[in-house]
Order: C-alpha cells, then sequence, then structure tokens
C-alpha cells in the first residue's frame, strides 16, 4: 500500500483512541505511510487530513473520545457526495481507508468500498454493541462498566429512602447495553426495546414486591430505545401507586471516560488486525469477535442485518429476580 487514511464516525466511544493508534503503528512498522482524517467522512469531504508519526498516538492508549473527532455527516448518504471524498483519497495517494463506528459509519464504508478502487475496512467502534457479525464493539465494556459505577451509587440511596429508581442507559433502538447492566447492577427490573412491557402489570409487580416483604426499593434499568417517554411514564405509574420513584437518565457519560483495559485490548487487535487484513488484500469487510477469535466479516452482511438481542441472557436478568 502506498498510504492508508483513518477515520472515526458517528458517536464517540472509549477505545476509539486505542483502536487509532493500533492501525498508525501497525502500519508504520510495516512501512505503510497514515493519514489521520479529522471530523470522520465531513472532514474527509473538506480534504481536512494529516500525516500520523508513531508520536500523534503517543499517550492516547487510556484516553476517552477520539483524538481525529467525530461527527455524523448525513451528506454521506448520497452518492455524488461519496464521489468528492473517493476523490479527495485518490489526489492524496490514499488506497486504503480504516473507518471506525457504528452502523451507519460502516454503511458509509461499503458505499465507498462499492465505488471506488480503494480498500476499506470497517471496525465496531460504538457502546452499544449492536452490529451484525461481532459479538463486542469497541466502547461497550466501558460503558457497561460507567454505568455500573452510576447505579451502585444510586442503589446506596434508593436503599436509604426505600425508593424505585428508573434509570435510563442508552443503546439506541437496541436492549444490549441495558440487558448487560441489568444483569451486573442486580436491578430489580430490566425493559428493553425488543420485548414489550405492560406498563400496569411492571407497577404492579413492584408495589407488591413491597407489599410481600421482597423489597421495597430498587433499581430499573430502562433502555432509551423504548417508545419515547416510557421511562417516565413507568415513574408515573408507580407514583399513582403510592410509590416515590426517582428517574435517572445516565446519558453521556457513558459514551466517555478512560477506556477499560477490556476496551484497550479490544481495540488495539482490532486496530492492527486491519492492517493486516488489508495488506493480504481484503476489503469492503469489517474485523470483528466471534467465540472470543477476530475474523472478517463482509461489510455487505454486517449492515444488512440487525442483531439480535440473546433471549437466553435477557430472561436471566429477569429470572434472577423472580
Ligand atoms: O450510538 C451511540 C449513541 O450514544 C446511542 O446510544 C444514542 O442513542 C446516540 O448515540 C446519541 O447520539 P448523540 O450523541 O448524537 O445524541
Amino acid at each position: 500500500f502506498n498510504a492508508i487514511a483513518i477515520l472515526t464516525s458517528g458517536g464517540d466511544s472509549p477505545g476509539m483512541n486505542p483502536a487509532i493508534r493500533g492501525v498508525v503503528r501497525a502500519a508504520l512498522n510495516n512501512g505503510i505511510q497514515v493519514y489521520g482524517v479529522q471530523r470522520g467522512y465531513s472532514g474527509l469531504l473538506a480534504g481536512d487530513l494529516r500525516v500520523m508519526t508513531s508520536a500523534s498516538v503517543r499517550n492516547i492508549v487510556q484516553r476517552g473520545g477520539t483524538i481525529l473527532k467525530s461527527d455524523r455527516c448525513e451528506a454521506f448518504k448520497q452518492k455524488e457526495v461519496r464521489q468528492q471524498a473517493i476523490k479527495v483519497l485518490e489526489q492524496n495517494g490514499i488506497d486504503a481507508l480504516v473507518v471506525i463506528g457504528g452502523d451507519g459509519s460502516l454503511t458509509g464504508a461499503h458505499s465507498l468500498a462499492e465505488e471506488s478502487d480503494i480498500a476499506v475496512i470497517g471496525l465496531p467502534g460504538t457502546i452499544d454493541n449492536d452490529i451484525f457479525g461481532t459479538e463486542d464493539t469497541i466502547g461497550f465494556d466501558t460503558a457497561v462498566n460507567t454505568a455500573l459505577d452510576a447505579i451502585d451509587k444510586i442503589r446506596d440511596t434508593a436503599s436509604s429512602h426505600e425508593r424505585y429508581f428508573l434509570v435510563e442507559v442508552m443503546g439506541r433502538n437496541s436492549g444490549f447495553l441495558a440487558t448487560h447492566v441489568g444483569i451486573a447492577a442486580g436491578a430489580e427490573k430490566v425493559v428493553v426495546p425488543e420485548y414489550e412491557v405492560q406498563i400496569e402489570q411492571l407497577g404492579q409487580q413492584l408495589c407488591d414486591n413491597r407489599r410481600s416483604g421482597k423489597g421495597s426499593s430498587g433499581i430499573i434499568v430502562v433502555a432509551e430505545g423504548q417508545t419515547p417517554g416510557l421511562t417516565y411514564r413507568l415513574a408515573q405509574q408507580l407514583k399513582q401507586q403510592g410509590e416515590e420513584p426517582r428517574v435517572c437518565i445516565l446519558g453521556h457519560i457513558q459514551r466517555g471516560g478512560r477506556p477499560s483495559g477490556h476496551d484497550r485490548v479490544l481495540a488495539s487487535s482490532l486496530g492492527a488486525m486491519a492492517v493486516r487484513y488489508l495488506q493480504a488484500g481484503y476489503s469492503d469487510i469489517m474485523v470483528g469477535v466471534a467465540n472470543g477469535a477476530i475474523l472478517d466479516v463482509p461489510l455487505d452482511s454486517v449492515i444488512r442485518y440487525r442483531k439480535g438481542l440473546d433471549p437466553k441472557l435477557f430472561e436471566l436478568a429477569l429470572l434472577l429476580h423472580k
């Protein structure tokens, strides 16, 4: 390869920095030049590229966010706009591109691979863990642990005041984050978009728990992707039944912070493997994880299929609190 460009796109996730470092160091060690693209696809369109040296990725393995910055680029859905991006890459003598991001970013990567001779590799970077073809994504583990830190604290107050807390976690329209957080936090209930919830029934169950002495406080983890406003409606229902619930929306704190050890190793490995796959002649693939091993998945299938929530895991979340 003459040169590889790398960009981060969509919602940032903790571990994007070690992934960038993995790509840059692996490429430089193999004598390949690397360009860092600023602000995702928007920066690519603007030709906002800089040469990356080994020093450019020094002291970033532990930092959250992305040193390359990120954005959501609506315009990139248009073919004419993508043609402009291809031109920029070609003009700079770049023949390979690594894209780190979620669903939308990988869709853009697939189109670029189809519409040009540039070799394109995607890496799954999102706290949502909702990418088909990989059991793990860069940032998911850190986000789970960030939510747990918060919930462990909230539980102290829930217990002192004998209250229910409805804690809303991110995850777009999937319940992976909520399910993992719910199990690990010992939540009384977990509500996810994949399974319909009867508000009255849930409220009744929680009130019955108090009356039967089974519990007088607790954490209900609600995935944000539920029908809009569901967390507040649940709180309203509990109020009508005489409870004094509180709502806590964890929001963007789940996106930031130092990547966990797990995410640093995952991101570094995927970054370095992206360069290996490029050298082996692959393109239009995502590098992901299945059964603990790193593998390639065609981008075409990554964007075509929806990753399903493991019903056994969700059942476990509920079972442990029957
Ligand atoms: O995809 C990551 C994510 O944090 C989702 O969980 C959430 O729905 C969305 O991004 C929020 O996006 P933004 O930061 O653009 O508001």
